[in-house]
């Protein structure tokens, strides 16, 4: 295959040229969706206004790509077909959320995107998942708004703008996991995803104004003050937080010198992975990847 992207931006150190295979991490692997419909078609986020018909869609493909192929060194994908005239479904984040053997599919919150749930509900049957049934007038955004801690089990909720404040009880019923609701302030940040990042080692990346006061003191209560790392609202802006931790490496779209180097200290590994067109769309890495791990893998 070809490898197209810049190794100027890759951690050359453990760098194998090789796409790995399922053995190789358990039986964690990521799933995507290619670009082929995407573009900006309506607006039910902040970032979208005055977009419409505004994304290159030469560069969208060789964004996404170059992030495929980097992603592809390290872990195992899946592929879920795009669908034309839906031109959010690049963003699997919010296919739904799947931990172990079970999903629930996302129910979207924005009528726009609800056409998604049908295709993501057949991948995630296709794939062998359990899917938990889920009411329908609980919104509730997938990935999107539902993080895994990487260092204990607990699954970090984010409610407010799109996902139901219901959702985490529901969640800590069906997947057995303790569950905590986060509630988003600032419409910018309107998903959990977008503002929070839970890292290996316990580490905590997150951007505190997108949070109420008192979902700040629940964050600080539940990670010790040296684990977390707060980023700036600029950093926040080039979606940061918006990251996709694997191994030691995290993925992102940009993040200034001092954040980077903050990850460093963290024992981290940040790589750059431009991703301009789909922050039009608002969204980012962490968006265009859904993480499906299997129960051996935890
Ligand atoms: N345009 C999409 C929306 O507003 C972007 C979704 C980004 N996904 C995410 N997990 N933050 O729904």
């Amino acid at each position: 295959m070809t490898r197209n992207f810049n190794p100027a931006l890759m951690d050359v150190a453990d760098r194998s040229g090789t796409e790995v295979t399922n053995a190789a991490r358990g039986d964690a692997r990521l799933l995507m969706c290619a670009p082929d419909h995407f573009g900006v078609d309506y607006v039910i986020n902040p970032w979208m206004e005055n977009q419409i018909g505004r994304t290159h869609v030469t560069l969208a493909k060789e964004q996404w790509e170059n992030l495929r192929q980097q992603i592809a060194l390290v872990s195992p994908l899946d592929l879920i077909a795009p669908v034309a005239g839906l031109p959010d479904m690049v963003f699997t984040a919010n296919a739904g959320l799947a931990i172990g053997e079970k999903a629930v599919v996302t129910r979207f919150h924005a009528k726009e995107r609800r056409p998604e749930e049908a295709f993501f509900r057949d991948w995630f049957e296709r794939a062998g998942f359990a899917v938990a049934s889920w009411p329908q007038d609980v919104p509730f955004e997938g990935a999107g708004d539902a993080l895994l801690d990487r260092a204990r089990d607990l699954i970090w909720c984010g409610h407010g703008w799109r996902s139901s404040e219901k959702a985490p009880k529901l969640l800590e019923r069906i997947f057995e996991t303790r569950a905590v609701g986060l509630r988003l302030v600032d419409p910018r940040f309107y998903h959990l995803d977008t503002c929070l990042c839970p890292l290996p080692g316990g580490w905590l990346m997150y951007y505190p104004n997108a949070f109420d006061e008192q979902s700040r003191a629940l964050i600080a209560s539940l990670t010790p003050k040296e684990k977390r790392i707060e980023v700036s609202e600029e950093d926040a802006a080039s979606f940061a937080c918006n990251a996709v931790a694997i191994g030691r490496r995290v993925f992102m779209n940009d993040a200034s010198e001092s954040l980077r180097a903050r990850l460093r200290c963290a024992g981290l590994v940040p790589v750059l992975t431009p991703l301009s067109e789909f922050l039009k769309a608002g969204g980012a890495a962490k968006c265009l990847t859904l993480e499906v791990r299997r129960p051996q893998a935890r």
